[in-house]
């Protein structure tokens, strides 16, 4: 029941008021989003979390110049692998294999298959993939954001080819999937503070096939 109020409570927050959001707070959602499951375990993702404000005001720019994106306390930013390969999912298996203290070899018919599959998709068949799995993540920090009474938007309102030049993500190999402004809302500039929030009724929403 706690989750459902909470979604309720939550709304894209179009106007924060600058306040800065308490480190355990911060941490307690990026757990969420760590802990969120991936494809094959894969993770194909991080997150960059950006509090310097001449770098958010660059983002601003290619953001279309939502206010979010510097009013907020804490900008999250979810950037995914710009593709598999064979050695970026190994490195993956043999930690998991690492960490549970089991040979790599358990995992070695699994690794080839499953690069047996990505290998001969197309680069754009990759990122779309690896951008799923970004978006788990992303909305297990939006729903742990609302648990914690934190205001958040989710973004996607952005060049991504802008934001991964400016975060470098090439470095990095990763590209840029969405982002979550972090905050609490100043809910007398809000327009969208008291709206009704709108969804699919669920007898259309949910298609039964018993
Ligand atoms: C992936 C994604 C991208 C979004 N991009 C933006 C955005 O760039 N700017 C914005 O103000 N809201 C953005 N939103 C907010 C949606 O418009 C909002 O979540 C939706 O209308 C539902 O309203 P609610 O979140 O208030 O319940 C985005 C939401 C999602 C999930």
């Amino acid at each position: 029941m706690e989750l459902i109020e909470n979604l309720k409570w939550r709304y894209a927050t179009k106007k924060m008021n600058g306040q800065t959001v308490p480190q355990e707070k911060l941490d307690y959602i990026l757990e969420a989003a760590r802990l969120a499951p991936s494809s094959s375990g894969l993770q194909p993702y991080k997150i960059f979390v950006i509090s310097d404000k001449e770098l958010l005001a660059k983002i601003k720019d290619v953001a279309y110049n939502q206010d979010q994106i510097t009013d907020c306390s804490h900008l999250l930013v979810f950037a995914s692998w710009d593709g598999y390969s064979f050695d970026r999912m190994g490195e993956v298996f043999h930690k998991t294999a690492k960490e549970r203290e089991l040979p790599y070899s358990i995992l070695e018919d699994f690794h080839k298959t499953i690069w047996g599959i990505f290998e001969p998709l197309p680069a754009a068949y990759h990122q779309a993939h690896t951008a799923r799995q970004a978006y788990i993540s992303f909305g297990m920090a939006i729903a742990a954001a609302a648990e914690q009474r934190v205001d958040a938007c989710p973004m996607d309102g952005f060049l991504p080819d802008k934001v991964d030049e400016l975060l470098e993500l090439d470095k990095y190999g990763l590209k840029s999937v969405a982002f979550l402004a972090l905050g609490y809302r100043a809910a007398e500039g809000d327009w969208l503070v008291n709206l009704k929030k709108v969804r699919t009724p669920k007898e259309e929403f949910i298609i039964e096939k018993v």
